[in-house]
């Protein structure tokens, strides 16, 4: 298994980001099969519009696939999750279906139960960081469309979604297309709800990177210790989640010491919001074409279509 999400590159990267000034810990991280499940529940929150609209423009773009590409698709989806998005867009036409995803347990936990729902589909599940170029097999099926969804674009930081986008682009080849969620910009109020559940489910998520720590890297941090808090940073037009220290305590990782103060924050997720316009801008530097869009009546979330 290569080391993408294991306890060695999680230990590696926090001793990395820890010794900056500002810490992080990546959001990769977040998705171990406790944490993908966690995910699951903040999409079925009331106030995580994301994943609900989200779900209702792709029920007007699947009756559209047919006229849109032909037959023999194969569908390729950038950190795939659960895979409950992609299951209305399926139909006899995709005859291969690779979700690609860095949560080892959960893929395969989420492939398994889709073959039991579309037998002839030919599902490929591959482990892998996505933000990298992919070799993909040479026997699927020629036309190749690609999916980015759950606002996942947002998610990178130091422009790193540019990369991305021309990664996908090499790795899903000439003539392809993706699709990618985009959330919009809007009322501040809407936003700060989707990112603090009244459930607690984006806390239990959050923390659960506390959890992960304590298990796989023998830290001895107490959840009770740390609290989730998120904001909206204007200039950057992102929500930044953030788990904070309590107190003034000592995390250990192998021989070193990394002093957290009371009140530091540790930043675990970045979800950039977008405009029309500047994901548009960002598309086009990075190589794709917009071919369409659609977004629901509020202009809260957006499909597009790349080429
Ligand atoms: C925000 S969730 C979105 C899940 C799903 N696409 C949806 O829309 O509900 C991000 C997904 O990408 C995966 N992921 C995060 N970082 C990744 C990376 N660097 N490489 C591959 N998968 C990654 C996570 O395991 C998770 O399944």
């Amino acid at each position: 298994m290569p080391n993408l999400n294991t306890k060695e590159s999680f230990k590696k990267e926090l001793i990395i980001n820890f010794s900056k000034k500002h810490k992080i810990i990546p959001s990769k991280f977040h998705y171990d099969l406790k944490g993908s499940k966690y995910f699951e529940k903040i999409t079925k929150a009331k106030e995580y519009y994301v994943a609900r609209i989200e779900k209702q423009i792709l029920k007007k773009i699947a009756p559209k696939i047919h006229s849109m590409f032909g037959d023999a698709l194969t569908f390729i989806e950038f950190g795939s999750g659960s895979t409950e998005k992609i299951k209305i867009l399926l139909n006899d036409q995709v005859k291969f279906y690779m979700p690609l995803d860095i949560s080892f347990d959960f893929i395969k936990e989420s492939s398994e139960k889709l073959t039991k729902s579309f037998p002839k589909l030919k599902i490929l599940p591959t482990y892998c960081d996505y933000a990298k170029y992919l070799r993909l097999p040479k026997n699927i099926s020629k036309t190749k469309i690609g999916f980015f969804l759950g606002s996942s674009i947002g998610n990178f930081y130091n422009l790193e979604e540019k990369k991305f986008l021309k990664n996908a682009k090499k790795t899903l080849g000439s003539n392809s297309f993706l699709f990618v969620g985009v959330d919009l910009i809007k009322n501040r109020k809407i936003l700060k709800k989707a990112y603090n559940d009244s459930g607690g489910f984006a806390a239990q998520f959050n923390l659960n990177l506390i959890t992960r720590m304590n298990n796989e890297l023998k830290t001895k941090l107490k959840k009770r210790d740390f609290k989730y808090v998120s904001s909206f940073n204007k200039k950057n037009s992102c929500i930044q989640s953030f788990i904070l220290s309590k107190k003034n305590q000592t995390l250990r990782l192998n021989k070193r010491k990394f002093f957290l103060k009371k009140g530091e924050k540790i930043q675990t997720e970045t979800s950039k919001k977008f405009t029309f316009k500047t994901f548009s801008k960002l598309a086009k530097s990075s190589g794709w074409k917009v071919s369409n869009y659609w977004h629901d009546k509020k202009k809260y979330y957006s499909i597009f279509l790349l080429k």
